[in-house]
């Protein structure tokens, strides 16, 4: 498959226009509609058919997210594995209700029930494939020092809060709702904040990383993409109890 690469630059728009295409049709040939296929007139199909399983129906998700959910090396095919349910839950829900917007998501999503995505999400969240190794860093030192100093101590003056405080000492997110931030490309940050900005990304309110979207300077949000694109994953990447956090700004998926 072609993945078409462009120029580097901070908040590109997110439309990378091979790999959708030659993606959606895999995901044509494969299960996730299978309710939709049960209409079409199947003549004299042998009787093969294939087995229901999540695994069935997720396999088109593998194009872009790998066959565990893994990442790609696309800069914008995020990791799933391992990210808590309720997280991965609350973006399906999210594409499916415009609150995210990258079309191909949008559209695999848009007739599936609450159940489906569920199962969708929970599967995604048991995978424990590995880490990709860390970026090999691309911006000075000094650059690097001021993300891991916003990610690890946040910058008072500007009111924005150590990134750790809610994604977790060691950047692996908390349960139920928060993501981990290890193992994502510098490219797929930046323009995540990038979108919480613009507004094309919204979360269930109170939209906490809205707030602090709006906070960052360009250079800081480029400076805590380099930097968290160089972690490497910890030991044992599992995301933090519950609760064990008490996150610094109130945020509507995450109870307190
Ligand atoms: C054509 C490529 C493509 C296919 C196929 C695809 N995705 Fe995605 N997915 C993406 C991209 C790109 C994003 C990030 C979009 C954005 O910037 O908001 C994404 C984001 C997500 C997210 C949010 C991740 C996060 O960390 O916030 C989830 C969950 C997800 N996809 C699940 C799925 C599932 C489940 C399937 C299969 C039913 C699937 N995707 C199929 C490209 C794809
Ligand atoms: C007050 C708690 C809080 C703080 C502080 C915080 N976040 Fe978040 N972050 C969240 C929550 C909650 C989500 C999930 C939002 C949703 O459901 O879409 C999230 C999601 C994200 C995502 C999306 C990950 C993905 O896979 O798509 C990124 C990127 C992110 N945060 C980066 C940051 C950075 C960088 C900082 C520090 C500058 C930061 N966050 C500080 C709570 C927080």
């Amino acid at each position: 498959m072609e993945l078409s690469v462009f120029p580097r630059r901070l908040f590109r728009p997110l439309i990378p226009l091979a790999a959708p295409l030659g993606a959606l049709l895999v995901f044509g040939a494969t299960g996730v509609f299978n309710t939709a296929h049960a209409q079409t007139p199947q003549p004299k199909a042998p009787q093969t058919k294939a087995p229901d399983t999540i695994e069935a129906r997720v396999r088109g998700c593998a194009a872009c997210h790998g066959k565990q959910g893994q990442g790609s090396d696309n800069d914008y095919f995020p990791r799933l594995a391992g990210k808590p349910v309720q997280y991965l839950f609350n973006q399906l829900v999210n594409f499916r209700e415009g609150r995210r917007k990258y079309p191909p998501m949008n559209y695999l999503v848009t007739y599936l029930s609450d159940d489906y995505l569920r199962e969708i999400a929970t599967h995604f969240s048991q995978q424990r494939p590995p880490y990709p190794p860390p970026a090999a860093p691309t911006v000075a030192a000094s650059k690097l020092a001021r993300g891991s100093n916003i990610v690890l101590h946040g910058d008072p003056a500007r009111q924005v809060p150590a990134c750790a405080a809610c994604h977790g000492e060691k950047l692996t997110g908390m349960e139920p709702a928060i993501p981990g931030l290890v193992g994502l490309h510098a490219d797929y940050i930046s323009a995540q904040i990038g979108a919480w900005r613009s507004g094309s990304r919204r979360a269930i309110a109170p939209d906490c990383m809205h707030a602090i979207a709006t906070r960052l300077s360009d250079e800081d949000v480029s400076a805590v993409a380099a930097w968290l694109s160089t972690q490497p994953a910890p030991q044992n990447p599992v995301p933090a109890p519950a609760g064990s956090l008490k996150t610094p700004l109130a945020c509507g998926s995450e109870p307190q």
